[in-house]
């Protein structure tokens, strides 16, 4: 890697760094979990439910028992004592509240019902083949209206002030429903187990968000103590909130590696993406604003259903931003989760906030069309100095700034209100905005930094690094705080063995992985240089270690510390002025290496943290070109503004907001997973008929951070940016819509047959 153009030293910290597990991905060196080998290693396939709903009459295994190369066919009736204990819906528990196998109850399309495993994939495909089940199935529900047969209860939170009162009493008012459909996680790299049985314990390769947590589940699950499981997932294609949890198809390779003793490997395929691994549930969200005849808000009312299995108590979290985007005094959020038989649901990307915020955002972008109000100066107006929902002061809140750079990007001062009214190149021009935000908080993490006699530094933590630069950014701290070069910085993360680090989920690594990560080595440098000035033959003997310090990678004295960047390291000038390489001085110390351990106290234990309210914030601008002839749309600009504290690597981060934003756009005018009606069957279930963004598909993408640290998160300021970027999208895009097309759009995605509706004619 050419590291000579990333800033060296302090100032890697906030540089554009390319992310050192880049070279082991793209020459396919990095090892997935479905990478792993061992001899021996048995093959399943799994055999799902092509019912929505029913029971399983009867199962044959016979036929497929007696094919070439089968070991096992794994079903209910021979899967007893396989699973010991089984958690229900606690932190970090299955995603699916119920072990494979349980009864021969059918839930949802593509339950697992049976297992074939063989010497060959080729062979334990052909079995599953040959495995017959009949079902006695009925009708299952996946009525797409979310009200229909809802009997509550609704949860209420939030509630403040008397919002029905105010609502009625309000000059202008907004009354709405919007709907999201179910959309699904399509990382590139899909589910899938590889399940080795020691005897005693297991070990899981298995594509986790989050290996500690997972560690946990499965060994209850298994009925293995922990000291005997371990989870590893080194690398992963992402997982978009689909791998927080493990999922059953975890559970059915571990089972048959156990029955068998041999490893097994279970893959989930794209079809069964769609079915059996989560997905973003169908919401239906009514929101009721109230504002003055000059746009000050005066109540919000944001009641949403939120669907999920008939398995589990998921909800999508639609109102969790409500209480504190906007100053508001009326105000309630309700919530109420309705049951279909569908696959269970997960987190996807921003979960709750994007759903929710294209419900809530959209409801602004109508007030201020029916206030004759730009949806700009409405935002302005009714910013939030303050979380009005729990009443605490925001650490770092500059979402008016990133209205106001956004506006200055696209040029919103030239934007002509009147639909239809903006026109470029022969087409019809259509602007719009969103706002996003997302929590943040440090949540614990424990690394630990070992200087190695080889002159190379090891930094070891149990988080993941799911594609977004966890890697790098820990080899950013050890490199700030030693100047050891990024190519001679080792970084472990993904296994159980290593000290606990935590989930990839609501972009809260980087927030707890900094302070740990820089006490780590930080420890580790003050233990050598005490070590440096009290071994006899070290040429510091005698100096007092607070003289002393590191730079470049070698210990020397703080007089010396290197003005020129690169000075010492690559060996000018003479050895004693420019101290000693580490390494030499373990070798002189006759000691093998110096660990030390940093741990990240979360800010829910911290006083201060506690007394603030915390969460990133941003802004999306979009522009649609639309070609009134053939109704032909597309989103042609993204401008995106985020306030996410200080950015540690502006290249990974920058990345995180691209990626949502193109998630964004695929949510607004192409991701849907429908279901057929008699056996809910996700009908375009694979790669070929659910349509996600491609490149072709792209706008232009440019993406602001306004860089204001949050010292109340951490010392480096630096909060979450992973999930923040997909939020906002969508309302700035429909909004974009509207205003080229007078068509307002407030069911996802955007289909040709809203744009017929358009009255909006060529020029
Ligand atoms: Mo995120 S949906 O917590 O992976």
């Amino acid at each position: 890697m050419a590291t000579t153009q990333i800033p060296q030293g302090a100032g890697i910290i906030g540089a554009a760094v390319p992310r050192i597990d880049g070279p082991l991905k793209t020459t396919g060196t990095a090892r997935y979990s479905l990478d792993h080998h061992f001899p021996n290693l048995a093959h399943a396939v799994a055999v799902q439910s092509t019912i929505g709903k029913g029971r399983i009459r009867s199962l044959a295994a016979s036929a497929a028992e007696k094919r070439p190369g089968v070991l096992l066919v794994l079903h209910r009736s021979n899967l007893e004592n396989v699973f010991r204990t089984y958690p229900r819906q606690e932190d970090g528990s299955m995603a699916e509240s119920r072990p494979p196998f349980d009864d021969d109850q059918i839930f949802y399309f593509g339950q697992y019902v049976a297992v074939a495993v063989a010497e060959t994939l080729e062979q334990a495909t052909a079995a599953a083949e040959a495995i017959r089940v009949e079902y006695d199935p009925e009708t299952p529900d996946v009525r797409p209206d979310l009200s229909a047969g809802f009997t509550g209860p609704r949860d209420s939170s939030w509630k403040r002030g008397d919002p029905d009162q105010a609502l009625a009493s309000a000059p202008v008012t907004i009354d709405e429903t919007y709907v999201t459909p179910v959309e699904t996680h399509n990382p590139m790299e899909m589910h899938g187990t590889v399940a080795v049985w020691d005897g005693e314990g297991f070990t899981l390769y298995d594509g986790s968000q989050g290996v500690v947590g997972h560690r946990t589940t499965m060994s209850e699950v298994l009925g293995v103590p922990r000291e005997n499981m371990r989870t590893i997932s080194r690398f992963i294609g992402s997982g978009f909130g689909g791998k927080l949890s493990p999922w059953p198809q975890c559970t059915l390779a571990a089972a048959a590696a156990r029955k068998l003793n041999r490893p097994v490997k279970l893959s989930v395929d794209r079809r069964m993406m769609f079915t059996s691994v989560g997905h973003r549930p169908h919401t239906q969200q009514r929101i009721r604003l109230g504002a003055t005849a000059d746009g000050k808000l005066t109540a919000i009312r944001h009641d949403f259903f939120s669907e999920t299995s008939m398995l589990d108590d998921f909800v999508e979290h639609c109102g969790e931003q409500t209480p504190f985007l906007y100053s508001c005094p009326n105000l309630e959020v309700t919530t109420g989760m309705v049951r279909r038989n569908v696959g269970t649901p997960a987190p996807m990307r921003g979960p709750g906030a994007v759903p929710g915020l294209f419900a809530l955002e959209s409801a602004m972008n109508e007030l201020a069309v029916k206030l004759k109000m730009d949806p700009l100066e409405l935002r302005l107006k009714n910013d939030a100095e303050r979380d009005e929902g729990t009443n605490r002061p925001f650490s770092s809140r500059h979402l008016k700034a990133c209205y106001l750079a956004g506006a200055e990007k696209i040029g919103w001062k030239n934007r002509t209100p009147a639909v239809g009214s903006m026109r470029r190149d022969g087409k019809v021009i259509g602007w719009g905005l969103g706002g996003a935000s997302w929590g943040a908080a440090r949540i614990p993490c424990t690394a630990t930094v070992e200087l190695c006699p080889n002159g190379r530094v090891c930094v070891r933590c149990a988080t993941q690094d799911i594609g977004t630069g966890t890697y790098t950014l820990f080899a950013q701290v050890a490199h700030a705080k030693t100047g050891v070069p990024l190519d001679r910085i080792d970084v472990f993360l993904g296994d159980t063995t290593l000290p606990d680090g935590p989930t990839s989920g609501g972009s809260m690594v980087t927030s707890a992985m900094l302070p740990a990560a820089t006490s780590a080595v930080t420890s580790a440098v003050a233990r050598l240089l005490n070590v440096a000035s009290l071994i006899p033959n070290s040429p510091f003997h005698g100096a007092h270690p607070d003289t002393l310090t590191i730079a470049e990678g070698r210990v020397m004295a703080k007089q010396q510390q290197p003005q020129v960047v690169g000075a010492a390291y690559h060996g000018g000038g003479n050895l004693s002025a420019n101290g000693i390489p580490f390494e030499e001085v373990l070798r002189l110390a006759d000691i093998g290496s110096i660990t030390a351990t940093g741990r990240t106290a979360p800010s829910f234990e911290d006083p201060k943290a506690r007394s603030y309210s915390m969460h990133s914030f941003g802004a999306h601008f979009a522009e649609v070109e639309y070609d009134p002839e053939i109704a032909r749309l597309r989103v042609s600009r993204v401008f995106s503004i985020f306030d996410c504290g200080r950015i540690i690597n502006t290249k990974a981060g920058a990345n995180q907001i691209l990626g949502a934003a193109v998630m964004g756009v695929g949510m607004s005018l192409l991701e849907e997973t429908r279901y057929e009606t008699r056996t809910a069957q996700p009908i375009n279930g694979s790669f070929a008929d659910y349509l996600v963004a491609t490149c072709a598909d792209l706008p232009d993408l440019d993406v602001t951070f306004l860089d204001y640290p949050d010292y109340i998160v951490n010392e480096y300021g630096a909060r979450g940016i992973g999930e923040i970027g997909m939020a906002g999208v969508a309302p700035a895009i429909t909004e974009a819509v509207y205003h080229a097309t007078g068509v307002r759009v407030r069911q996802l995605p955007v289909r040709i047959e809203d744009l017929l509706e358009s009255k909006v004619l060529e020029a």
